[in-house]
């Protein structure tokens, strides 16, 4: 199960910011939260600016950075290891899905003797779509969680009344270490 203790004081970083949401949740719950959102949408890292400000949760904030998936330029090869990897919604478009798992793999690598755990959202928008084969290309494992563990299937968070029928699902992935 997911609570808040989790995440308390560990280093997280987010990925696809938008909004800043999901990170600034975990800022609030205590965690230490780089946010990061594509070099091509500024408008995305300013908005995280604002709404960190608005919430007040500056001092967890470790940082608000461009991140394009599978750009591996200084700033993300110098970056520092985190506990967690958080995003949400961002398996939206096909041609996105190995960037963003390249560079969970890459980021998970970072820590040596630790295990950085990603934990994601995802709509179902078409159901032609895997990560299966490219889980298995970055040495990656998926579990899947279900939202009743947590509460996370009411109608309240999954913005349906018919809770039972929504397509959002919530994913653990993390580095397949048995395969060599
Ligand atoms: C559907 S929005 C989700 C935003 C936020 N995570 C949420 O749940 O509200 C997808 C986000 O991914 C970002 N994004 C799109 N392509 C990207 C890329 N190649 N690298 C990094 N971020 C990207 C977009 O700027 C946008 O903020």
């Amino acid at each position: 199960m997911i609570i808040s203790k989790e995440f308390q004081d560990k280093n997280i970083v987010e990925l696809g910011s938008g909004t800043g949401m999901v990170g600034i949740v975990a800022a609030k719950v205590g965690a230490h939260v780089l946010l990061t959102d594509s070099h091509e949408y500024p408008q995305c890292l300013e908005l995280c600016r604002q709404n960190v400000d608005i919430n007040g949760v500056k001092d967890n904030i470790t940082g608000i950075w461009p991140l394009s998936w599978g750009h591996f330029d200084q700033q993300v090869i110098e970056m520092p290891s985190f506990d967690y990897i958080l995003s949400s919604d961002c398996f939206y478009d096909e041609k996105d899905f190995e960037d963003i798992l390249s560079t969970v793999s890459f980021l998970i690598d970072k820590h040596d003797n630790k295990e950085t755990i990603f934990y994601t959202t995802y709509q179902e928008r078409n159901s032609d779509w895997s990560i299966e084969c490219l889980l298995r290309k970055w040495s990656l494992k998926c579990d899947y969680i279900c939202l009743d563990d947590f509460e996370g299937n009411t109608s309240c968070v999954t913005g349906s009344d018919l809770s039972a029928r929504h397509t959002i699902h919530l994913l653990k992935i993390t580095k397949q270490r048995d395969i060599v």
